[in-house]
Formats: C-alpha cells, sequence, structure tokens
C-alpha cells in the first residue's frame, strides 16, 4: 500500500479550511489520519471526509503530536503562534496566511512555477502558499516570462467576497435578500455595503497610499518567480462575486512577442486552460471559473498603446486554486519527493 500521511487542517470549518478537505478528497491524498482544528466556537461540531464524520479538536498547544503535514488557513496571528509550534512537534506546515510569506527562510510556493522552491521547507519546517490575486497572475505570467521576459506589470483585480471569508458570502447574501425585501441592507464586514457595489479597498492601507493586498502582489510576483527586477503596479477591487477573483493584466515585455505566441506558451502551460475566442463570444468568467483548478486566460491581445505590451484576462477560483488547491499541490510534492 502506499504510504500514508498524519494530516491536520488547522480552521477546517472555514471557507478555505473546508476546501482544503474537499482538496484532500477529490485528488486522494493519501491521508492516514486527518486532525481538524478550529477555535473554541467549533467545539462539538464534525466535518465529513470521504463519507465519514469526523469531530472538529479546539486548536492547543498540543494539537500537532504525531502530525506529518499541517494545512494552516486560521488567519495571520493564529498562523504565527501556532506554526512554529506545529514544525517544532514535527509537522511541515504549509501556511495560507500572509504571516510567513516574505520571510527570507520561508519558501512561496506555486508549484507550476517554482516548485523547486519547496526543498526550503527544512529551514523552518513552513511554506506559505501565497495570495490568491498572485497565485493565479503568476501561473500566466510564468509561461510569458519564460518567453520574452517580463519588464513590468499593471494590473486590476476584481475580487470575490469568499476571500474574506465564510462571514463576507453570508454579508453579500444577506445585503441582496434585504434588497430584494426592500429592507435596508446592513454592512458589518466590509466598510460599505457590497451588494450591487464595489470597494477598491481590500486589506489595510499603507503609507505609500496602496493597500497591503496591492503590495502582496508586487512582493509576492517577485518572490515566486525568482525575480526581483519585474516592476509592478496593481489596484485591488472588492466585488460582489461570490467566488473567483477576476484580473485585467497589463504586461510589458523585454522581447516583443504577438498574442499568438502568448496563446501557444499558455495553451501548453501547467493549470492554465486559454479561453480566448470573442467571435464565439467565449471569455473567461468567475462562474466559469468556480469550482475548477484551472486559471482561466482570455482577451489575449497586443497592447496599442505601447510597443511591447500585451493585455491579458484572468480568471480563476480564489477559494480552490487561490489557496485549498494551491496547498494541497504543495503537499502533494512534500509527499512524493521530500517527506
Ligand atoms: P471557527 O470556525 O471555530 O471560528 P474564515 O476564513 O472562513 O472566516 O475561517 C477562519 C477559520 O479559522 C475557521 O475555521 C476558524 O474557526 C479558524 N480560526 C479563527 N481564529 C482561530 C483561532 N484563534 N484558533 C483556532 N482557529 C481559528
Amino acid at each position: 500500500m502506499a504510504r500514508q500521511f498524519k494530516v491536520a487542517v488547522c480552521g477546517a470549518t472555514g471557507a478555505v479550511g473546508n476546501q482544503m478537505l474537499q482538496c484532500l478528497e477529490e485528488r486522494d491524498f493519501p491521508v492516514g489520519e486527518l486532525r481538524l482544528l478550529a477555535s473554541e466556537r467549533s467545539r462539538g461540531k464534525t466535518l465529513t471526509y470521504k463519507g465519514q464524520s469526523i469531530p472538529v479538536q479546539v486548536l492547543g498547544p498540543d494539537s500537532f503530536q504525531g502530525i506529518q503535514i499541517a494545512l494552516f488557513s486560521a488567519g495571520a496571528s493564529t498562523s504565527k503562534q501556532f506554526a512554529p509550534l506545529a514544525a517544532r512537534a514535527g509537522a511541515v506546515v504549509v501556511d495560507n496566511s500572509s504571516c510567513w510569506r516574505m520571510d527570507p527562510a520561508v519558501p512561496l510556493v506555486v508549484p507550476e512555477v517554482n516548485p523547486q522552491d519547496v526543498a526550503a521547507y527544512t529551514n523552518q519546517g513552513i511554506i506559505a502558499n501565497p495570495n490568491c490575486s498572485t497565485i493565479q497572475m503568476v501561473v500566466a505570467l510564468k509561461p510569458i516570462h519564460d518567453l520574452a521576459g517580463i519588464e513590468r506589470v499593471v494590473v486590476s483585480t476584481y475580487q470575490a467576497v469568499s476571500g474574506t471569508g465564510q462571514k463576507a458570502i453570508f454579508e453579500l447574501e444577506g445585503q441582496l435578500k434585504a434588497l430584494h425585501e426592500g429592507r435596508a441592507p446592513e454592512a458589518k464586514v466590509y466598510p460599505y455595503q457590497i451588494a450591487g457595489n464595489l470597494l477598491p479597498h481590500i486589506d489595510v492601507f499603507q503609507d505609500n497610499g496602496y493597500t497591503k493586498e496591492e503590495m502582496k502582489m508586487v512582493l509576492e510576483t517577485r518572490k515566486i518567480m525568482g525575480d526581483d527586477s519585474i516592476k509592478l503596479s496593481a489596484t485591488c477591487v472588492r466585488v460582489p462575486v461570490r467566488y473567483s477573483h477576476s484580473e485585467a493584466v497589463n504586461i510589458t515585455t523585454r522581447k516583443k512577442i504577438t498574442p499568438e505566441q502568448v496563446r501557444a506558451a499558455l495553451a501548453q502551460a501547467p493549470g492554465v486552460k486559454v479561453v480566448d475566442d470573442p467571435a464565439k463570444l467565449l471569455y473567461p468568467t468567475p462562474l466559469m471559473a468556480a469550482g475548477q483548478d484551472l486559471t482561466l486566460v482570455g482577451r489575449i491581445r497586443e497592447d496599442i498603446s505601447q510597443e511591447r505590451g500585451i493585455d491579458l484576462w484572468v480568471v480563476a477560483d480564489n477559494i480552490r486554486k487561490g489557496a485549498a488547491t494551491n496547498a494541497v499541490q504543495i503537499a502533494e510534492i512534500l509527499a512524493a519527493k521530500y517527506l
């Protein structure tokens, strides 16, 4: 029988944690034992894995004894406190929070782009899973970088509320219902109503006028691609969509390339599906991407405003490829090559 692993999912009751369970199941990850962890609020709850009901345990300092792989998605402060404890207990942590991403000793991995960086898990026992918007963008950028070198990227995002967690999905649904019934919508998760609106504000504002989400896209892209010379400017926008982030990506390449070359490179790239036939009204949409693991790319065209410019429209399920699937793919590399 193939080797099996003792796996913990920390934050198992959340939007991403739940999807991690589904991904482990769908991809038939060799799980020998599964430990589900969440906060005191989830005491007494159970979750289902492969038809079996598994009790949720309250996270504590001893939660990781005997665990080999710990998938974390319980927010940055939980990761900061518990990821080192899990690593000390002998687990390799794959952490979905922003806590460790820019730590030079912690690898930041998108399996289609820099799988070799997984090897550096030995530094701290932690591998960071990148920001959702960054993951789908670099999956599409990497083949173009290999082909022509990327000099500069200007990206605008259209990000689904599920990126904020389960509570934001409930907030959007509650507001839509309230509007339908002629009641005033209540905004608790976001500073303004999100139903019928959009907010150019994701994560906290920084001193330079960008938000933290925008700066994550800049810094994480350079780290994953291993190229600090890539210039990038991002505007991140929350939109009233449940699942899948969309991105308008404008690229300046070092070498001139044609849209046909980009289309051919992307058609062969791992994890990418080209959906690009305007004559048939075929282009990626959030509903099209939701529930799958591929990053969809369309609207591939030459930027008419510059010499070496390409425009793309990139859409992926933020909870799957943008978070859970990417983390499980990293766990698969660990299981196959390192543990
Ligand atoms: P709980 O459901 O018990 O609150 P989301 O991103 O969808 O909001 O989910 C966050 C996940 O992180 C949930 O599983 C949540 O558990 C978990 N979580 C949040 N804070 C803690 C904490 N202090 N300790 C353990 N788990 C936590």
